[in-house]
């Protein structure tokens, strides 16, 4: 595995901040508007933090292969302000309350504000891609970026659904939930990267390579984020613990444990499983002893280490011009699966 120094963690880090002032700043240009209540309610989860990870992988996927520092951003700024409008209507779909520690758009502004802010900050993220194209007097470039982003748009439509549907089934297999965190999550990844390389004019080769590290990110980090939802620490994580439970969510801790554990606790598992809404806080945290006790934490912990492995292969098989840049990608990737956030 290439070496991952405490340096260029702390590189990672603060570039990863650079780049979120930048993007954030054009965010907020972006959303100025009348009426303030649904531009207010767009800004509601922008202005309470994130981490920012998409536009960072955008600006570095494209300084790659050379391109400026401004371009990135803009386009790192349309995936965020996509990615932001996911959020928001995931909270409604997900019935949560908390989100980057503040409460949720649909809780404080209602549901169908909430809806509308979402479509404001889905269209923004077009708009967002449209001035890059323009920035960069390169029309077909920027085609070609909004051909991607709408890729994810429908396929990130097709993630959410599934997650869905599997709410319902008790028979999801690991398969299954591949293709469905893909969808949900990894694709939006892989966008990110594939429209900074896109813009930056780097070749058909190179961009799937970096396709392939951003797939295999995106897949490691939706493991982790199961996991978080589990065993993760809800003030620091900045959104509620136990949701995905609640839900019925058939996440990989709870596809292993259904496996794994005797038939008289999976059947317990289930149960409070179908609860739904209804379940108390004690049963909830019943069915999290449960997902430990069938060793379904250290079994994901693997499997997103695996993915990170096969992203590592990915990014090191790439030819950059820019290899700060590889790296410092290469940081993200092992910060994703050692986040507590
Ligand atoms: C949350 O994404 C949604 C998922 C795809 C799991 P992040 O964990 O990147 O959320 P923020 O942007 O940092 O709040
Ligand atoms: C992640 O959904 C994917 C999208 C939001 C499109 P989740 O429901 O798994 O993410 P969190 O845990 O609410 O952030
Ligand atoms: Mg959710
Ligand atoms: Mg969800």
């Amino acid at each position: 595995m290439h070496e991952v120094s405490g340096d260029l963690i702390s590189r990672m880090l603060d570039y990863a901040k650079k780049v979120a002032k930048m993007t954030d700043s054009f965010m907020l240009e972006l959303l100025s508007g009348e009426p303030q209540y649904l531009y207010d309610a767009s800004k509601h989860l922008i202005l309470a933090g994130g981490k920012r990870l998409r536009p960072l992988v955008t600006v570095l996927a494209g300084r790659m292969y050379g391109l400026p520092e401004e371009l990135g951003v803009k386009a790192g700024a349309a995936v965020e302000l996509f990615h932001t409008f996911t959020l928001v209507h995931d909270d409604i779909m997900d019935r949560d309350e908390m989100r980057r520690g503040v409460p949720t758009v649909h809780v404080k502004w209602g549901e169908s504000t909430a809806i509308l802010a979402g479509d404001l900050l889905y269209a923004k993220a077009y708009e967002a891609l449209i001035r890059v194209g323009e920035d960069a007097g390169d029309y077909d470039r920027g085609f070609a970026a909004i051909k991607q982003l709408t890729w994810s748009a429908v396929t990130v439509a097709e993630g959410q659904a599934l997650d869905m549907d599997f709410e319902r089934r008790w028979d999801v297999s690991v398969g299954e939930y591949l293709k469905m965190i893909y969808k949900k999550t990894a694709a939006l990844f892989r966008t990110s990267m594939v429209i900074g390389a896109l813009l930056a004019g780097a070749d058909e080769e190179e961009i799937e390579k970096i396709a392939g590290f951003a797939d295999n990110i995106g897949i490691a980090f939706q493991i982790k984020d199961d996991i978080l939802g589990v065993f993760g620490e809800e003030k620091i994580l900045g959104k509620p613990v136990y949701s995905d439970i609640r839900e019925g969510k058939k996440t990989i801790l709870v596809l292993h444990a259904l496996q794994h554990l005797s038939e008289k606790e999976a059947e317990e598992l289930k149960r409070i499983l179908g609860l739904k809404e209804k379940a108390t806080y004690e049963e909830l945290r019943r069915a999290a002893e449960l997902i430990e006790k069938s060793g379904a934490r250290e079994y994901a912990e693997k499997l997103a280490a695996d993915y990170v492995r096969r992203a590592e292969e990915a990014l090191y098989s790439t030819s950059p011009k820019d290899l700060e840049a590889r790296d410092l990608l290469w940081a993200v990737a092992t910060y994703v699966i050692q986040r507590r956030k």
